[in-house]
């Protein structure tokens, strides 16, 4: 499908985004080894989050909408087939975890995306820690027992903090996980809540093992990283003002709100409360009187990891010239993101330099709409549109439906408020 954005003359009204992707994951994930069932609302609907859901099915879990009847931590059985995770990172990764503790084994595949992604990351400490597990193509479980180890990754990512908690849970003795960059920390709130032994200690998370997890009733907050572009779209149209409600603020996640306001927007974030444990508020943003250029260096760019496409669109309309850097995982998302946004940001006129981690990007540059690869990766497709939004003439995107991984009803929602 090719989307077609028009130039926007300003954003205003509500926008509900969808449940927390992250969040979700995590709640099919952890509420299938519970002992009884958990109940979560506003659940994401996108495609990675069905793919979790249909693996967890696979392996004998009934999940009836909200309600995920958990089959307690020795419940899971043997699917009949190799688990399809379509193109999700967070659920192979997370499954790899889990899976490897299992007493059977397990194949994961993905689509084409996905099946070129690292996964050496997840195999590399579960077979510290004694697992069965290789790659290509992913093989986990069947070898037990599995023991505890004191984990320092490479490279900060909450996936593969994730798959090690979800393993040690089911090891002897404690694992630990060092991380170079304190990241999202969704698995270990859902953990506690539910009764595991967590213990943060700064950028260590320690888990015991567990030999049940108590089942939860939840509330999925809307998803930052989606209501990212509406952030970027509402701050750089002249004359918008938009009212995101009820958003995860978790702060792990929500270090772009703190940059875009260093940088000069205005985004108001009212009514934070807690629901469920996770730290949720009220976001109001409207345009932005001047803004500065950004600079964005390793340890930043892990902790808006997956917000840097739609910062570097702003970077393109600020005065002066913004680095965004310390961001090589971008190679490695769902496509290379650093190439596929300075393919598509240059056709449409921006000034953008894709370096080895990033992007040197000077403006402001006048942007024209043209037609632009979404590389079927959903953020540069959505990160695109927004660059449409702010561009002279039509701007068309190809395989625009990939939006339907996180956010299913993108450009319904994006022409309505135009
Ligand atoms: C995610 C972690 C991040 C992020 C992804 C979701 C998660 O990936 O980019 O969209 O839910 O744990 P990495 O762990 O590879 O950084």
């Amino acid at each position: 499908m090719i989307a077609t954005v028009r130039p926007a003359r300003r954003l205003q009204g509500e926008v509900r985004v969808p449940g927390d992707k992250s969040i979700s994951h995590r709640a099919l994930i952890l509420g299938s080894i519970a002992d009884g069932d958990s109940h979560f609302r506003g659940l994401s609907t996108g495609a990675d989050v069905n793919s979790t859901a249909s693996c967890m099915s696979a392996l004998g879990v009934d999940i009836d909408g909200a309600a995920v009847r958990g089959v307690g931590m020795r419940g899971l059985r043997a699917a009949a087939n190799a688990l399809d995770c379509g193109n999700s990172g967070t659920t192979m990764r997370l499954l790899a975890g889990l899976l490897s503790a299992q007493a059977f084994a397990s194949e994961l595949r993905g689509d084409e995306s996905l099946s070129t992604r690292p996964m050496d990351r997840v195999v590399t400490p579960l077979r510290e820690m004694g697992a069965g597990a290789q790659w290509p193509p992913l093989l986990v479980g069947g070898r037990l027992p599995l023991h505890g180890i004191e984990y320092r990754p490479a490279v900060p990512s909450a996936q593969v903090k994730s798959a090690v908690l979800l393993a040690g849970l089911f090891a002897e003795g404690a694992t630990a996980v060092f991380e170079p960059v304190a990241t999202r920390n969704h698995t270990e709130l859902m953990l506690s809540a539910m009764g595991a032994k967590v213990t943060v200690d700064g950028r260590r998370v320690e888990v015991r093992p567990a030999d049940r997890l108590v089942p939860i009733d939840m509330e999925v907050p809307g998803d930052l990283s989606s209501a990212s572009f509406w952030l970027v779209a509402s701050g750089l149209i002249r004359g918008s003002r938009l009212r995101i409600p009820n958003v995860s603020i978790n702060p792990t996640r929500s270090a772009l709100i703190d940059l875009l306001r260093i940088s000069g927007m205005t985004i108001d974030v009212d009514g934070a409360r807690s629901v469920s444990g996770e730290p949720v508020g009220d976001l109001e943003v409207g345009t932005a009187e001047e803004l500065r250029p950004v600079s964005v260096d390793g340890t930043m760019a892990a902790e808006m990891i997956d917000e840097l496409p739609v910062l570097a669109v702003a970077a393109s309309q600020i005065a002066g010239t913004s680095h965004i850097t310390g961001a090589r995982e971008l190679r490695v998302k769902e496509s290379d993101r650093i190439a596929a946004m300075a393919d598509g940001l240059s056709a449409m006129g921006a000034d953008i330099t894709a370096v080895d981690d990033g992007w040197v990007v000077k403006g402001p540059r006048h942007l024209e709409g043209a037609r632009v690869r979404s590389h079927r990766d959903h953020r540069i497709a959505m990160a695109l549109a927004v660059a449409g939004l702010l561009a002279d003439g039509t701007t068309e995107i190809e395989d625009a439906e990939c939006v339907e991984i996180s956010y299913p009803g993108f450009f319904d929602q994006l022409e309505s408020l135009c």
